[in-house]
């Protein structure tokens, strides 16, 4: 197994943090057991090869496999339930009678596979029922992870991912083949897949009526995170809702939002 020097442990996790917000400063250990085997494979006499070429590589299939090696895109429909529970029964009421143009825009950062964004867009559908094509429900999903947003715009799935979805919602959202699930087309056009990294300016066209960003600021360092959160501030409608991870927090210090449950926070009116 290749070991990595305290120099190139410290250029490579400046360059992360730097780049992807992703604070690894901590994970000499996971960096040499997830990559040495990759290195070796891909022709690397040493982490110091590597490191070189990483931080100077215009080629962003390659960090983006490495990324990907060093962090989880593990996630599967209807995860922490009580997020949908609350947007099914407080936030789409709150929307249906505030937004007189039927037109709701919801943004799911750090949608990995696309589980979470199928999960909002399925509970959006079955919440308006009949009146759906109303209501413009289209959502935007992002990661940077292009491996895992491939596999979200195939929108295929092995069954352990979907069993905590009711039985009706699978026959009527999914179409069983070859051993799993893929979402339906119709399904599928509702949800707009991008590549962006959260570390970016956010640039979009319209303002945000809810973000779910979970389970993915855990990687970040304190600044990176504060910074973020006050880009999501500028960037929902007055009243809007953030949702993170359960297992994060944003301090009352650092941001306006209103704390309203765990986990879910709002700008106010
Ligand atoms: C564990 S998944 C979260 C999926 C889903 N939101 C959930 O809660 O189950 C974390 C995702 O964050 C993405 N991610 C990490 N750093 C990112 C960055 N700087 N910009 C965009 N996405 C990032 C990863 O690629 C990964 O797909």
């Amino acid at each position: 197994m290749l070991t990595i020097s305290q120099k190139d442990f410290i250029r490579l996790t400046e360059f992360i943090i730097k780049n992807y917000g992703i604070n690894l400063k901590a994970k000499k250990v996971l960096i040499e057991g997830r990559l040495s085997n990759y290195l070796t494979a891909e022709g690397y006499g040493s982490f110091t090869e590597y490191v070189d070429h990483i931080v100077s590589t215009k080629n962003n299939s390659d960090i983006e496999m490495m990324l990907n090696k060093l962090t989880t895109n593990h996630t599967f429909f209807m995860r922490e339930e009580n997020h949908f529970t609350f947007f099914n029964d407080t936030i789409l009421p709150y929307l249906e009678s505030t937004k007189t143009n039927h037109s709701i825009s919801i943004w799911s950062a750090g949608c990995s596979s696309g589980e979470e964004p199928y999960t909002l867009s399925i509970i959006m559908k079955e919440y308006f029922k009949s009146n759906a094509i109303t209501w413009d429900t289209r959502l935007l999903a992002t990661d940077i992870s292009q491996n895992a947003l491939n596999k979200a715009s195939k929108g295929f799935y092995a069954e352990d991912s979907l069993k905590a979805l009711p039985e009706i919602w699978k026959r009527s959202y999914f179409t069983q083949k070859d051993g799993g699930y893929q979402v339906t087309e119709q399904l599928r056009k509702n949800v707009v897949f991008r590549t962006f990294n959260l570390m970016e300016p956010i640039q979009f066209k319209t303002k945000f009526d809810v973000i779910f960003c979970r389970n993915v600021m855990i990687y970040f360092d304190k600044p990176t995170k504060a910074a973020l959160i006050q880009r999501y501030y500028n960037a929902l409608n007055p009243g809007g809702y953030l949702l993170i991870g359960h297992s994060e927090t944003i301090d009352r210090e650092e941001s306006e939002f209103q704390y309203i449950m765990p986990a879910t926070y709002r700008k106010p009116l």
